[in-house]
Parts: structure tokens; C-alpha cells; sequence
């Protein structure tokens, strides 16, 4: 090994452990308002979509090695702003079937969960049948398909 070689390693070693400095919010909010499902359709998008989308994250150990837990956390972060199962029992009946819709389409879109979760969390894996029960499920709670305005639908809720 020549010197720049040894001088780049030591470079890279340093840097490696410099940037594990850079601090980053891993954190799981107080559950304030939690969506209200079916316990089965509770269950697939607690497997599926709560890591990102609820303030029940379970942090993976690599969420703890920058550079991953910058990625990992923004995830979360954008997850969470965009979606969020703990606190979607707050939500005004229009946004929450807003929401519902979305998740619908994302579900039939196969968007969702993202493709580079499932192959580190296999249990997030959904089958045709558990996207067509949570696809249902959304829709229903949505009032129905393509139903504009949702003024009429905050009776149970
Ligand atoms: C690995 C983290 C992760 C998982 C798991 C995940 N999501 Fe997401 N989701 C995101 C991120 C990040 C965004 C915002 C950026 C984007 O739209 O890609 C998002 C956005 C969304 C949106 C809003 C889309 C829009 O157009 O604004 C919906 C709806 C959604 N997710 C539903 C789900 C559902 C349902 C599941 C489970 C079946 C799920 N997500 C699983 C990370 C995740």
C-alpha cells in the first residue's frame, strides 16, 4: 500500500466516523388520535405502512449508521407529513377521505409500501388479497367511490 492510498483510507475512516456526529431525530411522537379500522385492516397497515406513516416506528439497527439513518429518517419524516395513522382520528372528515382515497390509489397503483422497504422488511410484503382488503376498506371509508365533496360521510366517526 502505497502512502496516498494509506493517506485516503485514513481520510475515508475518519469521515466514516466524523458524519455518525451529525445529528438525526429518530423519535416516536405520543399516539394522540389513531386511525380507527378493522382489526384485520388495522393489522396490514400496521405490517405494512406504520414504520413510515405513524409514530410507531420501529427503527431499524442501520437507522443508527449515517449515511442510512439520514435516509431512513427522512422517510419517516416525509412518511409521517404526509400521512399519518396516529393522529388521522383528528383529521376533518373531507381530508380523512381525501387521505382514504389516497391510499387507495397508492395501494392500487402498487406504490406503496416503496420497493426498496419490502426487501429489508419481507413481513411488509402484501398479497393481491390484502391490497384488495385495504383497498376496499379505504374506499368504503372514503363514502364510496369518487364521491365529490364528503360533507355527508362524519356520521360515525
Ligand atoms: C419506507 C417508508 C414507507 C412505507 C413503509 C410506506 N410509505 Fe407511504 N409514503 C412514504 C413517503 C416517504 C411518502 C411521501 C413521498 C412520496 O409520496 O413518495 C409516502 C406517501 C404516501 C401517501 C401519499 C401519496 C401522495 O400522493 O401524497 C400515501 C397515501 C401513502 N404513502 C400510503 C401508504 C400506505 C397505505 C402504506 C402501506 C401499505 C405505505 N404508504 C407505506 C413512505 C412510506
Amino acid at each position: 500500500m502505497n502512502r496516498f492510498t494509506k493517506r485516503l483510507l485514513v481520510v475515508l475512516a475518519v469521515g466514516g466516523l466524523a458524519i455518525q456526529a451529525v445529528p438525526v431525530e429518530r423519535t416516536n411522537p405520543p399516539v394522540t388520535a389513531e386511525l380507527v379500522a378493522p382489526q384485520p385492516v388495522h393489522d396490514l397497515l400496521v405490517r405494512a405502512c406504520y414504520d413510515c406513516h405513524s409514530h410507531e416506528t420501529v427503527w431499524p439497527w442501520y437507522a443508527s449508521v449515517a449515511p442510512a439513518s439520514w435516509l431512513v429518517a427522512r422517510d419517516v419524516e416525509e412518511g409521517r407529513e404526509h400521512l399519518d395513522f396516529s393522529t388521522f382520528a383528528s383529521l376533518e372528515p373531507g381530508r380523512a377521505a381525501h387521505a382514504l382515497r389516497e391510499i387507495a390509489e397508492v395501494l392500487e397503483e402498487g406504490e406503496m409500501p416503496p420497493w426498496f422497504y419490502t426487501p429489508l422488511h419481507p413481513d411488509a410484503r402484501l398479497s393481491a388479497d390484502e391490497v384488495a382488503t385495504l383497498r376496499a376498506w379505504a374506499v368504503e371509508a372514503a363514502g364510496g367511490e369518487r364521491v365529490p365533496g364528503t360533507a355527508e360521510h362524519d356520521d360515525d366517526r
